[in-house]
């Protein structure tokens, strides 16, 4: 059986501090769906009232057809993992994992199975007697991973999991959440996250959250391509945005016209142009701009150029594949982009 998510206009306060507002989402079954968005976003607040930790000031939870707002935690049919692991220090590996089964009443014959089910599949079988303490933080994360899924939950929730770990750990552990989903297709995910790689990597949509509200919410690629707002832009991925006025074949930007669809946008409305830095080539062609070379940094496979254009003095970012010879500051250089890569945000823009 497989069930999703839904949150239907969920609102959540502290005191007067309203930290989630009016969230509508739903997480289709066996969707992974990224909660992504800066530190007090409200992500982890909007993970708890599925879980049952906070309860909603107002609005309802669903998981499947079933109305949980007033369920405690343990009969949602949870699995829950956190940032710190949070595993009882003085319990041995498989006593973690069978905690939440004896918490949940399964038959105690049924459990040595269970447990072992689970730690087979994080990889963790043969540490099965070892205590927390004797394992390392990568480790112990996949001992929670398997507390969570010993009680073959519906729903798993994911807040930060991987942030205690190390940048090499963290993308071998992508790789086997990724393999895991795929192990358990019905299973409907939410995966709380500020950073981008792991949504972009691990999800099916984004729901991207700031100052307590959803802000966008998509596939990866369609907030990549075609973010709907500035903070989407800048969030999923590096961006430039342009402040332009809309034109009536384009936009005009700091004195320059460039030819871009204005998808619909009123002529005269002000607007933001957002070109992705590694859609901006270095030498003359379409959407020319000319500048000054302000910074450069050497990323290994690429440069990033910061180019300093227009009377406004606007930084412009440009990644181009590495250079033969390094761009010298100050020189004066064009860029330039083709119109399939600029999308327009604001101005009452139709599109997105
Ligand atoms: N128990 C609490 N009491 C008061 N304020 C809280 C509590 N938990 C969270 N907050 C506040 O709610 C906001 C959202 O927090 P949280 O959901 O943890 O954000 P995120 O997970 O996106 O970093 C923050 O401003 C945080 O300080
Ligand atoms: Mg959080």
């Amino acid at each position: 059986m497989s069930s999703g998510i839904r949150f239907e206009s969920v609102s959540v306060a502290y005191g007067k501090n309203v930290v989630l507002d009016s969230l509508d989402l739903t997480v289709e079954p066996g969707e992974v769906m990224a909660l992504l968005g800066p530190s007090g976003s409200g992500k982890t607040t909007a993970l708890r009232a599925v879980a049952g930790f906070v309860k909603p000031a107002s609005g309802r939870v669903f998981i499947g057809e079933r109305d949980v707002t007033a369920l405690p935690p343990y009969r949602r049919g949870i699995g829950m993992v956190v940032q710190q692991y949070a595993l009882f220090p003085h319990l041995r590996v498989e006593d973690n994992v069978a905690f939440g089964l004896k918490a949940q009443k399964v038959d105690k014959a049924e459990i040595p199975a269970r447990v072992a089910e689970a730690l087979e599949m994080t990889g963790m079988a043969s540490y099965a007697k070892r205590y927390p303490r004797e394992l390392s933080g990568g480790q112990q994360q996949r001992v929670a991973i398997a507390r969570a899924l010993a009680i073959r939950p519906n729903v798993l929730l994911l807040d930060e999991p991987l942030s205690a770990l190390d940048a090499q750990l963290r993308s071998g552990m992508l790789a086997e959440l990724a393999r895991l989903h795929r192990e358990l297709p019905d299973v409907s995910i939410l995966y709380v996250t500020h950073d981008q790689v792991e949504a972009l990597t691990l999800a099916d949509r984004i729901a991207v959250m700031d100052k307590a509200r959803l802000q966008d919410c998509g596939t990866p690629q369609e907030l990549y391509r075609r973010p709907r707002t500035e903070f989407t832009a800048s969030f999923v991925g590096n961006a430039n945005l342009l402040p332009v006025q809309v034109g009536a074949a384009g936009v005009r930007f700091d004195g320059v016209e460039l030819s871009v669809d204005t998808q619909g946008a009123a002529e005269g409305a002000s607007a933001t142009l957002c070109v992705r830095p590694h859609l901006v080539g270095l030498g003359e062609g379409p959407n020319a701009l000319r500048g000054t070379i302000s910074e450069v940094q050497w990323r290994g496979s690429t440069h990033r150029l910061y180019v300093e254009v227009g009377e406004g003095r606007h930084r412009v970012k440009a990644d181009v594949r590495e250079l033969r010879e390094t761009p010298v500051l100050g020189e004066d250089v064009v860029l330039h982009f083709a119109a399939e890569d600029a999308v327009l945000l604001g101005a009452g823009v139709s599109g997105g």
